[in-house]
């Protein structure tokens, strides 16, 4: 457990030191008024990492930065907005802070007995998700491309039929410690919960079928959308999905390219997959139908680990780690089939659900106490499965995205599902 703990602490630091080897400007920048500055992120994740492994959670434990300073990296006390203005360190004293709290970490973890470790991992996936905001951020800026590192990804397939049937009956929803002990408050306690039969797509709506949309005049079209989504997109002046450009194209992390129709579609917001969604006849699956689709084993009346069983995520078998820099075609991903037949449902798009983000049965907060909590029954969609920038440390088919249903800098796509 140590060992682990020990590799995904580091896997996490390479990840946000490749994603912040830039030049001070772009650093310090604001590059939209929805994110931090980078340099923001770069100390809140040492700060953090101190706060819950050194100074057990308590921000009135003196800690090794000035309080004044400390408290400019308290995500609650400063929006995003207001990030850039503040006196943040910087770059150079951010990285040598997050090397100096690590190298104390790392004694902590040492002496920590394996099954107190939770704060240890839940402090790899906080690290883990700031890098796919700083993913997030690096693709709303604006000039010429910095991450030019790009792993090719398999090719698609196609997918035949375009939906999987899952029949009705009782699984056991969300995971305790025994099955993940890294999952967060959210996904806990494991309970039995009855579904009703339902068809889920196969894989992801893809840029093509959106296009399909938009040419038969689903932004034009009042009765395709919900009332509150059809103001916002009056409001909003929706048309098509984020970073795609009126010459057909689009643009991701600095280059415009054609937008390639079998990959999925990215960057909607919960009110237009809804109004997609309703366009094809279909609806979008609530986060209970997903989590079954993707984790129960009907045959062995079980969970798996993964949609695809107990190996751990490879490049054959989910697009996950950021390396890619978009998600795969659909069809990518054969052997990463859920026992239901459902594909690519970790990594490549988060997925919007018609859920809302609230607390299961018996809900305990962790550590973190704000984590989770604030948010239950907040204008908030749950989104699921991760995307192509997530880490594996901090996806599971448990795992719970909550996010305002406006929102689509983030990876966003969409999943169909039918009434049976
Ligand atoms: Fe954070």
């Amino acid at each position: 457990m140590h060992d682990t703990v020990v590799r995904d602490l580091d896997r996490a630091r390479s990840r946000t030191l490749h994603l912040t080897d830039l030049d001070e400007p772009i650093l310090v920048a604001q590059h939209d008024p929805l994110m931090s500055p980078l340099v923001w992120d770069l100390a809140h994740i040492g700060q953090q990492e101190e706060l819950w492994l050194l100074r057990g959670g308590d921000v009135g434990r003196p800690g090794m930065l000035a309080p004044e300073v400390d408290s400019l990296y308290d995500a609650f006390k400063h929006p995003r907005a207001k990030r850039p203005s503040l006196p943040l360190l910087p770059p150079v004293e951010a990285r040598a802070y997050d090397r100096e709290v690590r190298g104390r970490v790392l004694d902590v973890i040492e002496r920590t007995p394996a099954d107190d470790l939770f704060t240890a991992g839940m402090v790899v996936q906080h690290e883990e998700q700031h890098d796919e905001t700083m993913f997030a951020t690096l693709q709303l800026r604006q000039g010429p491309p910095v991450l030019l590192e790009r792993r090719a990804l398999p090719p698609g397939r196609p997918v035949d039929p375009a939906r999987v049937f899952v029949a009705g009956g009782p699984f056991r929803l969300g995971v305790d410690a025994a099955d993940e002990p890294f999952a967060l408050d959210n996904e806990r306690p494991a309970h039995q919960v009855d579904v009703g039969p339902f068809w889920i797509g196969r894989v992801p709506v893809t840029n093509r079928q959106w296009r399909e949309f938009m040419a038969d005049g689903g932004y034009e079209r009042s009765e395709l959308w919900s009332p509150r989504g059809w103001a916002h997109r009056a409001e909003a002046r929706l048309d098509r999905p984020m970073f795609w450009t009126a010459e057909g194209t689009r643009r991701r992390f600095g280059m415009e390219e054609e937008v390639p129709p079998d990959d999925p579609v990215q960057h909607v917001c919960y009110f237009e997959a809804d109004a997609f969604a309703r366009w094809s006849g279909a609806r979008l699956p609530t986060e209970i139908e997903w989590e079954k689709a993707c984790a129960w084993d009907p045959a062995a009346q079980a969970r798996r680990k993964w949609p695809w069983g107990t190996a751990a995520p490879t490049e054959d078998l989910a697009n996950l780690g950021g390396l890619g820099l978009r998600p795969a075609p659909v069809g990518a991903y054969p052997d990463g089939a859920s026992a239901y037949g459902a594909e690519q449902m970790i990594g490549d798009v988060w997925e919007w659900t018609s859920s809302d983000f609230g607390p299961w049965p018996g809900f305990t907060p962790m550590i973190y106490r704000d984590y989770s909590q604030p948010f239950f029954g907040g204008d908030y969609k749950v989104l699921r499965g991760g995307s192509w920038a997530v880490a594996p440390t901090t996806i599971r088919p448990s795992f719970r995205n909550w996010d305002h249903p406006v929102r689509r800098q983030i990876f966003t796509g969409v999943r169909l599902a039918w009434d049976a």
